[in-house]
């Protein structure tokens, strides 16, 4: 997830070295023919019998905690903090800040720190209450900065007190670290010492105040152990599980500027790769997370591309690129190019996805109705919640349908 321009980031240096077994999705063709609400029955029973095989290594399930209903909210003039509808969401994470580069410690401007003022001070005055969360890192930092960061025990030292001392000055509820991406084991299995420390650090601090524990949670690549790049790595899941509150995987960013042909950004499923958000998930569940601490990432922008020819224009047809820098279109625009441009729309339930097209134009998203769906199959997969990039990128149609669609399928 980035700010402005680049959240295919890690398409563009990606390459299509590695491709591990599919898991096999041919029942979901069927999607067609189901109302919701037997999709979901449907569902669990398929999601179940992946889910089993993996119960001998995941934690108890704690069925106490409340759902995350997660947001990244960063500063526009088109949707200011007061514009955030708080019946929508429990959670609202600030982005970003980023540490400096050699003292590792957050150095807040004049304009960040009234930007973060102003952040909390509207979010406080908020019924219901949301839980706010500061952000560290982002697509558009610099991946080597935390690699340098998490090497060594001073500079960790140095941006864990930082952070905590932060987010207590401004009356923030926690931390979030969003490092896009840990290039080697080496850097993962530091990470993994780096959330040790930061969870002990935020045992003591309260113990110290005698404030509850902040929080502490990550956004994380979509799959724990395999990424669209040459170096395969694994992330430390073990430290993950039990040092972070809940972590955001950010099951979105499959297609874009390094594809030459269209797909969707965001798959619920993918009958030809595991390239898509669920089995993503599956194997950050294999690999030992706590489906309790599984948020689900939604998009709430697509990627439009320029197709090679308009009569050739379904998922994976020949494109001559994405449109722009890296084709990023928010909900809003693409709403206003369908309607301007008559454009066809199109849902393809084989992956759970949208797309929509006028002569070469192609666009691939995520709308009220695949959100509506794969909210059915966090629900099922018994997961904790869901968060968008980024708040402001729709009207609002897709965060009210998903804080809707949560409520109608919460299980007793
Ligand atoms: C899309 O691009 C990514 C990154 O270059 C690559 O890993 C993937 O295989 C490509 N997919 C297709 C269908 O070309
Ligand atoms: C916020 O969302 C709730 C739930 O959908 C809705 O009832 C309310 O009207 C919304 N408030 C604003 C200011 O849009
Ligand atoms: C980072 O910290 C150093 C040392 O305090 C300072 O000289 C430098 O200006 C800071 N960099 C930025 C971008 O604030
Ligand atoms: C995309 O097409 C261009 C032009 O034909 C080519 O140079 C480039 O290598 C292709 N990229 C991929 C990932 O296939
Ligand atoms: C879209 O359809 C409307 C009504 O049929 C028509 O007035 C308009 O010119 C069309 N726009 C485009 C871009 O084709
Ligand atoms: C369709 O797009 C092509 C190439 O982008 C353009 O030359 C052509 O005029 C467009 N046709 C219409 C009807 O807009």
């Amino acid at each position: 997830m980035i700010l402005t321009s680049c959240s295919t980031c890690l398409l563009i240096q990606a390459k299509a070295s590695f491709k591990p077994k599919p898991i096999s999705m041919a029942t979901f063709n069927f999607l067609h023919f189901l109302t919701i609400t037997t999709l979901i029955a449907i569902v669990t029973t398929v999601t179940i019998t992946a889910i089993v095989t993996t119960t001998a290594t995941t934690p108890a399930v704690t069925t106490a905690a409340a759902a995350i209903k997660g947001a990244y909210w960063f500063e526009q003039e088109i949707f200011p903090a007061s514009a955030i509808n708080s019946s929508l969401f429990t959670h609202i994470f600030y982005a970003f800040l980023i540490p400096n580069y050699t003292t590792y410690t957050l150095q807040i401007s004049n304009s960040e720190s009234q930007s973060l003022s102003k952040f909390i001070n509207t979010l406080r005055t908020k019924n219901p209450p949301l839980k706010t969360l500061i952000s560290i890192g982002g697509g558009g930092s610099n991946p080597n900065l935390f690699a340098e960061i998490v090497a060594t025990r001073a500079a960790r030292a140095a941006l864990i007190k930082s952070t905590i001392s932060v987010v207590r000055r401004f009356g923030f509820d926690g931390v979030d670290l969003d490092w896009e991406f840990p290039k080697t084991d080496e850097q993962m299995s530091n990470l993994g010492i780096l959330l040790r420390e930061w969870r002990h650090a935020i045992d003591v601090d309260s113990k110290i105040s005698g404030k509850p524990p902040l929080l502490l949670t990550a956004a994380v690549y979509f799959a724990d152990n395999f990424f669209l790049s040459a170096t395969q790595r694994r992330y430390p899941v073990a430290s993950i599980n039990s040092n972070l509150d809940f972590v955001n995987i950010m099951s979105y960013d499959f297609y874009g500027s390094g594809n030459n042909s269209t797909g969707a950004p965001a798959a619920l499923f993918d009958p030809k790769s595991n390239i898509n958000v669920v089995s993503g998930i599956i194997l950050w569940i294999r690999a030992g997370l706590d489906p309790k601490k599984v948020v689900m990432g939604l998009p709430l922008y697509g990627r439009k591309w320029m197709l090679r020819d308009h009569n050739v224009n379904g998922l994976g047809a020949p494109a001559i690129g994405v449109t722009g820098f890296d084709g990023t279109k928010a909900f809003v625009q693409i709403e206003k190019f369908n309607k301007e441009m008559n454009a066809t729309v199109v849902y393809d339930m084989d992956t759970v996805s949208v797309y929509s097209y006028s002569n070469t134009s192609w666009i691939g998203y995520d709308d009220p109705f695949t959100v509506r769906i794969k909210i059915g199959f966090a629900q099922a997969l018994g997961l904790r919640g869901y968060f968008f990039w980024a708040v402001g990128y729709d009207s609002d149609i897709i965060t009210r349908q998903a804080s809707k669609a949560w409520i109608l399928y919460e299980r007793h």
